[in-house]
C-alpha cells in the first residue's frame, strides 16, 4: 500500500494506472475507520482493478458549533486497517493541499433537496461536502466512487454534482453496515455511554416497524411518523426528524420508491439512520 500526500502525485499515479488499462475505485473518508468504511473497500474491490481510499477531515463541512478540532484522528490505526485490506493507495492530503492558503474557496452550490433534513440542522454541511468531493475526484481521477447509503442525502448530493458536471464517474451507494443488534456503525457510536448504547437499537427497530406498517398498507404516513417519534422519544432520544419520503427527490412520497430517514440525539451524539421501503 502506497501513501500519497499531494494532488500532483495522486494524479500521476492514477494516470499511470489508466494508461495500463486498469480501472480505479475510490472511497473518500474522514478516517477513524470502522467496519462500515471497510465494507466499502470490499464493495470497491469488486468493481475495479485498483482501490484508493482518502483520509481527510474536511473543515468546510463542519458548522461553527460542530467540533472540527475534536473529530477523532486515528491515523496509525486507520493505516493498519487499510494495509490489512490490501488497498493500493491511501491519499492523505493536508489542508494546504486541498485549500491552498491565500486562495479563495470556490464553493459549489447544492440543489434544493440538500436544504432539507440534514441541511436544515447543518446549513453549510453539503456545500462543504460537494466542494471537497469534487476536489478529491479531480485529484484521484476515479472510474467508480463508493459512498455509504447510511448518509442517504450525501449520496444524493454527490450524484447530483456528478450529473451537473457530466463527470465520467460511476457513483455507488453501498448498503449500511450494522452491529448485530441493528445499530448502524458510526464513528459517533463511541460517544454513547454503555447504557445509551443498549438503547440505541430502538432507532433501527423504529425503521423496521414503520416499514412494516407501510407495507401492510397504512397510507397515513404522518401518523406512522408521529408514532415512531413517540416511540423513539420514550427511549430517551431527542428526535430531530423521522420522515417517510420519496427516495429520488426527498419530496412527498407516493406508493413506491420510498425511504424512511431519521436523525436523533442520544446524549451528545446525533445518530443518523435510514431504511428503504420498496
Ligand atoms: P465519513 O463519515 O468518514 O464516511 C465515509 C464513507 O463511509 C461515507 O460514504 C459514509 O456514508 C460511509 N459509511 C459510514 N458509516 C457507514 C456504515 N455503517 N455503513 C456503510 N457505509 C458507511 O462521509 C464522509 O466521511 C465525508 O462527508 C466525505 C464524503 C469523506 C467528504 O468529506
Amino acid at each position: 500500500m502506497k501513501t500519497i500526500n499531494t494532488i500532483t502525485d495522486m494524479q500521476a499515479w492514477s494516470r499511470a494506472c489508466h494508461e495500463k488499462g486498469k480501472s480505479l475505485s475510490f472511497i473518500p473518508t474522514m478516517g477513524n475507520l470502522h467496519e462500515g468504511h471497510l465494507a466499502l473497500v470490499d464493495f470497491a474491490k469488486e468493481r475495479a482493478d485498483k482501490v484508493v481510499v482518502s483520509i481527510y477531515v474536511n473543515p468546510t463541512q463542519f458548522g461553527e458549533n460542530e467540533d472540527f478540532d475534536k473529530y477523532p484522528r486515528t491515523e496509525q490505526q486507520d493505516l493498519e486497517k487499510l494495509q490489512q485490506k490490501n488497498i493500493d493507495v491511501v491519499f492523505m492530503p493536508d489542508s494546504d493541499e486541498m485549500y491552498p492558503p491565500d486562495t479563495a474557496i470556490d464553493y459549489l452550490t447544492v440543489p434544493d433537496f440538500a436544504k432539507k433534513l440534514e441541511g436544515l440542522t447543518r446549513p453549510d454541511h453539503f456545500r462543504g461536502v460537494v466542494t471537497i468531493v469534487k476536489k478529491l475526484f479531480d485529484a484521484v481521477l476515479p472510474d467508480h466512487a463508493i459512498f455509504g447509503e447510511k448518509d442517504f442525502q450525501q449520496c444524493m448530493v454527490v450524484k447530483n454534482m456528478v450529473a451537473e458536471y457530466g463527470l465520467d464517474i460511476k457513483i455507488h451507494a453501498a448498503p449500511i453496515v450494522r452491529d448485530d443488534d441493528g445499530l448502524a456503525k458510526s464513528s459517533r457510536n463511541q460517544y454513547l455511554t454503555p447504557e445509551q448504547r443498549k438503547r440505541a437499537p430502538v432507532l433501527h427497530q423504529s425503521l423496521l416497524d414503520a416499514r412494516q406498517k407501510i407495507l401492510a398498507g397504512t397510507l397515513n404516513y404522518s401518523e406512522i411518523e408521529s408514532q415512531s417519534i413517540e416511540f423513539i422519544s420514550k427511549n430517551g432520544f431527542e428526535v430531530d426528524y423521522f420522515v417517510i419520503r420519496d427516495a429520488a427527490t426527498l419530496g412527498t412520497p407516493g406508493e413506491q420508491n420510498r425511504v424512511i430517514l431519521l436523525a436523533a440525539k442520544l446524549g451528545i451524539p446525533r445518530l443518523l439512520d435510514n431504511l428503504r421501503v420498496d
